[in-house]
């Protein structure tokens, strides 16, 4: 035995798990844990302290993923934890070595206020390493359950072999390790048909759509990539967009708020992608438009567009009730859609239009910026915008509901 291990330690020694990062899994306190080794090591396991002197492994298991003359075994493991607990941990392998040791927040069941940092097409470019260099500057004070990244990651995680992927997965280490790293696949994960995205992330039911919960919010993650490219041939996952969102009073009582997220904008006013804040946009509408109205969806939230946006409520272009042109909702009439792209990916699509401004559209920001979102209760939830390096936010809104059924 002992001269097993000593020749495991001496085959596998150096092999340092590298790539860390977790994300919600079924139900609320699920983890999975994701990591990558160059070698296969004999076992994939996460050693979990459960309190300061009881550690507990949980086992998984490990996928081999070659991209060109690049490959790396990618390991994955799950533990049900205690929502809102805070956990040590290490990954790697009970026989030859574990990973430093990271921190991990599990996001809180229903009764809790949370808070996400939400975002899309982050590159580690110059504009997408000065976001992120605020972002890890900040995040001790931030106080995040659970980040959003609504797909185009890294451009492209395949880079260079997968190279470009490796970095990017190392850069948002510190940040993915200590919360769910939530993902959706966006027009660059098609790059290699999804092999990476596929690959390097582990999602709550697949990686394409999704749903999951914390705080008072349930979330729900759509691939609008399939919608763009094979409407109107999409069954499966519309199926399933109504099953979540067509959901039971228990799940409506634990999680009033319902947001929904995906990659490409339903609602933009962008010239530079007129596609997609015309054609496309309408397909996604007719797509699940009528769901998200039928269903009271709050807010859908998206990126591909490289700037921030944000609409009143509204339905099949036409602004809802009294609106909102200011920074407060009150039991809004219809979804408020979000776009969030312009945390930093090089390159253009930034320009907003200030020339024909539809009747629906409330904000605007052409500067990096990057959205921090916090439900406080069931009745109140804050959207603030920050302007990398500015300190100050651009937008603020608020949505409040249901107030007259508390005041009863
Ligand atoms: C495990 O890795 C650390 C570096 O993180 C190294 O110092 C140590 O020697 C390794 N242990 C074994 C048994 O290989
Ligand atoms: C982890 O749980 C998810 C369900 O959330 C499941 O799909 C996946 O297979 C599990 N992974 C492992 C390694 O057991
Ligand atoms: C793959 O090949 C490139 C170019 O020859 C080289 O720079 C890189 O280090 C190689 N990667 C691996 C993992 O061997
Ligand atoms: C951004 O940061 C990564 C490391 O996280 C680095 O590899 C990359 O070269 C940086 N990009 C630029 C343009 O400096
Ligand atoms: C939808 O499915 C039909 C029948 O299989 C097929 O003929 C059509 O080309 C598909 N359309 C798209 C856009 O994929
Ligand atoms: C971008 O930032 C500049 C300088 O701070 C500011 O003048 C401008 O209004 C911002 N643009 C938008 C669209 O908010
Ligand atoms: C909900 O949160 C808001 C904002 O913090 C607060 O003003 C309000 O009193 C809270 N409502 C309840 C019922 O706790």
């Amino acid at each position: 035995m002992i001269l097993l291990l000593l020749l495991a330690t001496q085959i596998f020694a150096y092999d340092i798990p590298e790539q860390v990062h977790v994300a919600v899994g079924a139900y609320p306190g699920l983890i999975q844990f994701t990591w990558s080794t160059r070698q296969s090591t004999p076992t994939s396991a996460v050693r979990i302290w459960l309190n300061p002197s009881y550690f507990k492994y949980y086992y998984g298991i490990s996928n081999i993923f070659t991209s060109g003359n690049n490959s790396w075994v990618i390991h994955t493991a799950n533990a049900t934890l205690y929502p809102g607990a805070t956990y040590m941990y290490q990954v790697g392998c009970i026989l030859t070595n574990f990973s430093q040791i990271f921190k991990l927040t599990v996001p809180p069941s229903t009764g809790s206020s949370s808070t996400y940092l939400i975002y899309a097409d982050l590159d580690i470019g110059l504009n997408g390493n000065l976001s992120w260099a605020e972002i890890e500057n900040r995040w001790p004070q931030l106080n995040v359950d659970a980040v959003i990244h609504m797909g185009d990651i890294a451009y492209d995680l395949s880079s260079d072999n997968g190279a470009w992927g490796d970095t990017f997965m190392n850069s948002i280490q510190p940040v993915a390790s200590s919360v769910p790293y939530m993902v959706c696949v966006g027009n660059h994960e098609d790059s290699d048909y999804y092999e990476s995205y596929l690959a390097r992330f582990a999602m709550p039911n697949n990686q394409f759509y999704y749903t999951w919960a914390s705080g008072y919010v349930r979330f729900l993650a759509i691939d609008t990539e399939t919608i763009v490219n094979q409407f109107p041939n999409m069954t499966d996952m519309i199926d399933y967009v109504e099953d979540v969102l067509n959901r039971p009073q228990a799940d409506k009582e634990a999680y009033p708020w319902l947001i929904v997220y995906g990659h490409r904008p339903f609602y933009c006013s962008s010239l530079e992608k007129k596609g997609a804040c015309g054609p496309e946009a309408q397909l996604l509408q007719s797509a699940l438009e009528n769901l998200f109205y039928t269903y009271n969806v709050d807010l859908y939230v998206n990126g591909h567009v490289h700037n921030y946006e944000r609409t009143a409520p509204v339905y099949r272009e036409k602004v809802m009730g009294s609106g909102g042109s200011g920074n407060i909702y009150i039991d809004p009439l219809a979804t408020i859609y979000v776009t969030t792209g312009g945390i930093g990916a090089d390159g253009d699509n930034v320009d907003v239009n200030t020339k024909i401004v539809p009747s629906w559209l409330v904000a605007q920001d052409e500067n990096l910026s990057y959205s921090i979102l916090t439900v406080f209760n069931a009745t109140h939830l804050v959207w603030q915008q920050w302007e990398t390096g500015k300190d100050r936010t651009s937008d603020e809104f608020w949505i409040i509901k249901g107030l007259s059924a508390f005041a009863e």
